[in-house]
Order: structure tokens, then sequence, then C-alpha cells
């Protein structure tokens, strides 16, 4: 599947969007290592607090179907009603996601450009510095 074809997929994951609220609607679309693809759109709530960014959907519907090597994520938002004019990059919580499953140098997150195009980071680049996990006491600490 080309960047293209995956962004594609991210519109048509937009189409099933729940944002009452903020009327922004995002699409993303997940490809595994052996060339599935979860789609995942916001989903939004009345508390505002439990609302679901498109991309964690995308992840957590992969991971809780077994799936967990990924290679490329495609996200596409904008206002409901209007085309997506420019790129949507992911929040910083599902950039963390990312990382919990991701290989930074080799994961590719593609943004479409809204003119037809589309940019590509790897999670490196879009996460230069991370949280890792706590840190393993050392042995007489
Ligand atoms: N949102 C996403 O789904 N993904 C992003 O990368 C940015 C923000 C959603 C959350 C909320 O429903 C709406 O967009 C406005 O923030």
């Amino acid at each position: 599947m080309t960047n293209a074809e995956l962004i594609i997929e991210a519109k048509k994951a937009r189409e099933f969007a729940y944002a009452p609220y903020s009327h922004f609607m995002v699409g993303a679309a997940l490809e595994t290592k052996d060339g599935k693809v979860y789609r995942g759109c916001n989903v939004e709530n009345s508390a505002y607090g439990p609302t679901n960014c498109a991309e964690r959907t995308a992840f957590f519907k992969a991971i809780s179907e077994g799936d967990r090597e990924f290679t490329r994520i495609a996200i596409v938002g904008a206002m409901e009603g209007i085309e997506a004019d420019q790129p949507c990059a992911p929040c910083g919580v599902c950039r963390q996601v990312m990382n919990e499953f991701c290989d930074h140098d080799t994961f590719e997150i593609i943004l479409a450009d809204g003119k037809g195009g589309e940019l590509v980071f790897t999670l490196r680049e879009m996460l230069p510095t991370v949280f890792g996990g706590l840190p393993i006491p050392k042995e007489g600490n």
C-alpha cells in the first residue's frame, strides 16, 4: 500500500468521527507489519476528558486484536464539513502511545498536507526525547 492509499484509509476512518463538541473530525489508518490496516476516529464525550483521539482508537483496536507490530500511521483532520486543508499532527498523548509500540527510526507518521500530498516523519522526529518507563534503581541505592 502506498502512503497515498493509507491516507485514503484515514479519510474513510474520519467519516465516522464523533465530534459534536469540537466539530474537529480526525481519521487515522494504522498499518501492521503484515499489511493489515486498522482505522480509527476521534470519539468525544460531553465530559471532554474521556475523549479518545483517532490515532489511539486505531492503536487500541489493533492491540486488542493481538497486533503489536506497526510500520506506518496516516492521519487526516479538519473541521466538520470541510476537506483537510492543512496537516493534522498527532497530540503528545498519542505520540507517547506510539512510543510504547513503535520503533523510533522506522515507524512513519504520514500527514496529509491538504494539497493532495503528504508529509512524512519518523517517530523520532516527532518525539525526539521521551519518557520510557520508571528508572530501575541500581543495587545499593
Ligand atoms: N484529535 C485527534 O483525534 N487527533 C489528533 O491528533 C489531535 C486531536 C481530536 C481530539 C478532539 O476530539 C478533537 O480532535 C479536537 O481536539
